[in-house]
């Protein structure tokens, strides 16, 4: 489905702009590493759900705040095909969260007229999860305004092995030459086919990594990090790293 433009301004931008952002030139794509959940809760003698239940909470702000501005999409990274590590009780908490987040906010995304989706290997969730997320893309794919877009067991280097996979078949097929693929041909076997790149990474917790995100899609984006912990993260350092990404100067090589 292709993305509406041109840029439309929404009628409601977020009421303080210290910073003086211009809404004109905002990142049209942003994408986010929320970390540092668990640390949040150790600091507090808390269980590490504890920090995710808190970053729940923050997912809504960041979004309204997105949607307020005018951002097209906004990418959250919220598990990893490298999480299933994790302990038990965590892994079912953080499939669970998803559930809870809608269940308490898809009425408002439907009033925001966000669209809600998804990348990652959706089809091994639990069926919960898929089932309240699937609900939550139906009931809001016609919407065009904010994209929300939900990293959910996603992995950069399996999404391109995927693509490599189908591009492979449909040269066995013959539906395909070699000499075809390309740049352009290759992005549209990703799970972001669809979507703008990403041109502004967020990643908070202070741990300046990729961990397996948007590995291809992040080729020209710039790079914005943090200390603060995600369950601490909040408008303010939202609009500041808009507001810096608005002083880079973006070459792509030249100059
Ligand atoms: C990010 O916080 C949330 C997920 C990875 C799901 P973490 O759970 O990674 O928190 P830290 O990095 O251990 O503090
Ligand atoms: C990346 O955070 C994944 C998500 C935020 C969902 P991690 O906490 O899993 O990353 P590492 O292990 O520190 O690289
Ligand atoms: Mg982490």
């Amino acid at each position: 489905m292709p993305i509406k433009f041109p840029f439309t301004k929404s009628k409601k931008q977020p009421q303080s702009q210290p910073l003086g952002l211009d809404y004109n030139h905002l990142p049209q794509h942003v994408a986010i590493i929320m970390d540092g959940n668990g640390r949040w809760a150790k600091n507090r003698g808390m269980p590490r759900i504890a920090g995710h239940k808190e970053g729940m909470s923050v997912v809504k702000r960041i979004v309204r705040y997105a949607s307020d501005a005018g951002v097209k999409v906004l990418t959250l990274y919220a598990f990893s095909t490298e999480n299933w590590k994790r302990p038990k009780n965590e892994v079912d908490f953080l499939m669970k969260l998803p559930v809870d987040f809608l269940n308490t906010y898809l009425p408002e995304l439907i009033e925001r007229n966000v669209q809600v989706r998804t990348i990652g290997d959706f089809g091994v969730l639990p069926s919960h999860t898929q089932k309240a997320v699937q609900e939550a893309m139906e009931k809001t794919k016609h919407n065009d305004g904010l994209i929300l877009n939900f990293a959910l067991n996603y992995g950069s280097r399996f999404e391109m092995v995927h693509a490599v996979k189908q591009i492979a078949s449909k040269v066995k097929d013959g539906e395909l030459e070699t000499s075809d693929i390309d740049e352009e041909l290759f992005s549209s076997e990703l799970y972001t086919s669809e979507l703008i790149e990403p041109d502004l990474l967020i990643r908070t917790s202070g741990e300046q990594r990729l961990s397996n995100f948007l590995l291809w899609q992040l080729a020209y984006a710039e790079f914005w990090f943090t200390e603060v912990y995600w369950p601490d993260f909040n408008e303010s350092h939202f609009e500041k790293a808009l507001y810096d990404f608005q002083n880079r100067k973006r070459r792509y090589g030249g100059v």
